[in-house]
């Protein structure tokens, strides 16, 4: 009898444990081994919003923001490499579920591609090297010697400057390094990339001229009538309203985050 009851309290105990490790499952989605994997394309040469590291880990301040929506959202993600240029066709052919890589909505992209709400305000800038005293606006631009990366909304502004001479390279630190040579006069891309960088001593000899040519707003880019964009656009709320977006931001800028439209 004893021995009945000694296996019928290991049966229960065992079911309890079962019970605990299924309902754990369901809280913490996140650690749920089974949980999809999103297919997440990036190109790590836009720092500090994706930076690889000699190692060939990811960081950045995108890179936090994928990784806190998953875990909030319960899917894990795989981080796919691909050159800034080909994100919005790869994300057309849907061939990755999503791609974070501070790429600006655009009116133009929203007729292929989807967004999440912003994640990130941000806007154009003008960098010279140190010293050049002439460039100071969008109409000193005009006629200069101008470096954008290809497919950029850069790309897209500096078609607008009268007579400009556009040089198009693939990555940032290319174009930089063209200024630096004095091969170009200006280049036109994202503020907050520059500025971090000549922040860091990355970017010696080059400065930020005059305020934001634009006013942008980066958001994470899914193929047209994506099943995670819902999911994405709650998890960001829940990041914006408990901190973690705050966080991550502080952690990256140093600085306070600025206000978010809700689309
Ligand atoms: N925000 C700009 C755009 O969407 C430039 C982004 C550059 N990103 C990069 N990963 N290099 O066109």
């Amino acid at each position: 009898m004893k021995l009945i009851n000694c296996k019928w309290q290991q049966l229960i105990l065992s079911l309890g444990c079962l019970l605990l490790i299924l309902a754990c499952n369901s809280f913490y989605p996140s650690t749920n081994q089974d949980a999809k994997f999103l297919k997440v394309a990036t190109d790590p040469t836009f720092i500090p919003f994706e930076i690889q590291t000699a190692s060939g880990k990811l960081e950045g301040f995108d890179i936090d923001l994928m990784n806190a929506i998953a875990q909030i959202a319960g899917f894990r993600v795989k981080f796919e490499n691909l050159p800034f240029d080909g994100m919005i066709s790869t994300l057309q052919a849907k061939t990755v579920d999503a791609a974070i890589n501070g790429i600006t909505i655009t009116a133009e992209r929203l007729k292929t591609i989807a967004f999440s709400r912003p994640y990130f305000k941000a806007g154009l800038a003008i960098a010279v090297r140190q010293d050049n005293h002439n460039i100071k606006d969008f109409n000193t631009l005009q006629g200069k010697k101008i470096a954008v990366q290809i497919g950029s909304t850069g790309a897209d502004f500096a078609k607008t400057i009268p007579n400009a001479r556009i040089s198009t390279f693939n990555s940032g630190p290319e174009f930089f390094q063209d200024l630096l040579n004095g091969n170009v006069d200006a280049v036109v891309s994202d503020a907050f990339a520059t500025l971090y960088a000549i922040k860091n001593g990355k970017l010696k000899g080059i400065k930020v001229v005059a305020d934001l040519l634009t006013q942008e707003y980066y958001g994470i880019a899914t193929p047209k009538d994506s099943p995670y964009l819902n999911t994405i656009n709650k998890a960001i709320a829940t990041l914006l309203s408990n901190g973690t977006y705050k966080q991550i931001y502080q952690k990256w800028f140093n600085a306070e985050p600025l206000q978010l439209p809700e689309s």
